[in-house]
């Protein structure tokens, strides 16, 4: 195998998306900086390219742009060079990719999706690409229940077959993994001018083109963090260390709680809790999977469970919430009790019982 130089790469990361399914966390933040393991989340990604060796990235952003460049600078502090390519009306994600064409150096480009959590090893991709002599290279990982993701058959070169919507009966496991690697001169042929989506749109039509489009395969650690469930399990895992990530040290443990913050005697902090800079954790409370952004406070005997609590947010005594997303500044009031999806707006305050599922108080 002929191996490649990752500093003839240019990665993309496209973070320009709304994030409407976590809602309101997005209100405040885009997505890709939401804190996650103490750290935003793309630093995790970034991370991980940097590891790889690949040197240069480009950010295609577009919603709440300028958070981006205030945290990650010129990517001197992770070993990168970042510029920013900035969408003035979000094109989508094939669009997005289009819309950095301009700024490409190199003639292999890897683009990952801004908010997936991945094991996969960026090398080996990369090899497979060269060694395939694919146009297009889509990271395709294996997954226990497939039916809620496009799926991605292919044949035994390696090649993709069909681009598949969700159905009940998929045909292969594979799904798309949200990283591509794409032949410079591919990218030309994404429509301009136009919102497009990489998914929907150019995969299939490149297919059908007869473009060499394959689909390199792992089961490695992957996630998509796009919901509320998936971001807490993804935070939750990258705390315990079940899902990797350069940025983090290799020992971590049941719980990762932030400089600054307090814990009360007697708080049970386990399955991946994480407890941010400056926040307070009342006395027996009990928090299970529970991201508890910087400066919130959770009070005496509160149970909070797989759950958000967004930054200053307050959780009076005795509540319970349980799959829930908490606003930032919300205050839940004394004995409420929120479950299964339950999602308070930033600023709302809940009077002490004001919402129970059940009769007990
Ligand atoms: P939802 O609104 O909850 O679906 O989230 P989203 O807006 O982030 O969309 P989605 O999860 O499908 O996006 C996948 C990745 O592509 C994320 O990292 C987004 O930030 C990014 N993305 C989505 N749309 C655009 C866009 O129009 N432009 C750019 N540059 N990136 C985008």
């Amino acid at each position: 195998m002929s191996g490649f130089d990752p500093k003839k790469v240019d990665a993309v990361v496209l973070v320009g998306g709304k994030g409407t399914r976590l809602r309101p966390l997005t209100l405040s933040m885009p997505k890709p900086m939401l804190p996650t393991a103490g750290l935003p989340f793309l630093t995790h990604l970034l991370s991980r390219i940097a590891a790889t060796g690949i040197e240069r990235v480009l950010l295609g952003t577009s919603y709440k742009a300028e958070v981006f460049e205030e945290e990650f600078g010129d990517g001197s502090k992770l070993g990168l060079q970042i510029e920013y390519v900035f969408e003035s009306d979000p094109l989508g994600t094939g669009g997005g990719i289009a819309n950095v064409a301009p700024r490409l150096r190199h003639d292999t480009v890897v683009v990952f999706n801004g908010d997936v959590l991945s094991g996969a090893d960026l090398g080996s991709l990369l090899e497979f690409h060269h060694g395939h002599s694919a146009d297009l290279t889509l990271h395709l990982v294996r997954v226990a229940d497939p039916r809620a993701f496009g799926s991605v058959p292919t044949d035994e070169n390696g090649r993709v077959t069909a681009f598949l919507e969700k159905t009940q009966d998929p045909p292969t496991d594979q799904i798309n993994a949200g990283c591509y690697v794409f032949d410079r001169k591919i990218i030309d042929r994404i429509p301009r001018g136009r919102p497009v989506s990489v998914e929907r749109e150019v995969f299939p039509a490149l297919l059908s083109d007869g473009v060499k489009v394959c689909g390199y395969v792992d089961a490695t650690y992957w996630r998509d963090m796009g919901t509320p469930e998936d971001f807490v399990r993804g935070s939750s895992d990258l705390v315990r260390g079940i899902a990797p990530s350069p940025a983090l040290p290799g020992d971590r443990g049941e719980a990762l709680v932030h400089d600054g913050a307090s814990v009360a005697p007697g708080a049970v902090l386990i399955g991946g809790t994480v407890v941010g800079r400056g926040a307070e954790i009342g006395p027996g409370s009990r928090l299970d999977g529970a991201v508890i952004f910087d400066g919130a406070r959770v009070d005496a005997g509160s149970v909070i469970e797989r759950s958000i609590i967004g930054f200053g947010a307050h959780v009076g005594p005795r509540a319970l919430i349980r799959d829930g997303v908490i606003g930032d500044g919300a205050n839940i009031g004394a004995r409420c009790e929120l479950l299964r999806g339950a999602r308070v707006w930033p600023g709302v305050e809940l009077p002490d019982c004001g919402i129970r599922y059940s009769s007990d108080v």
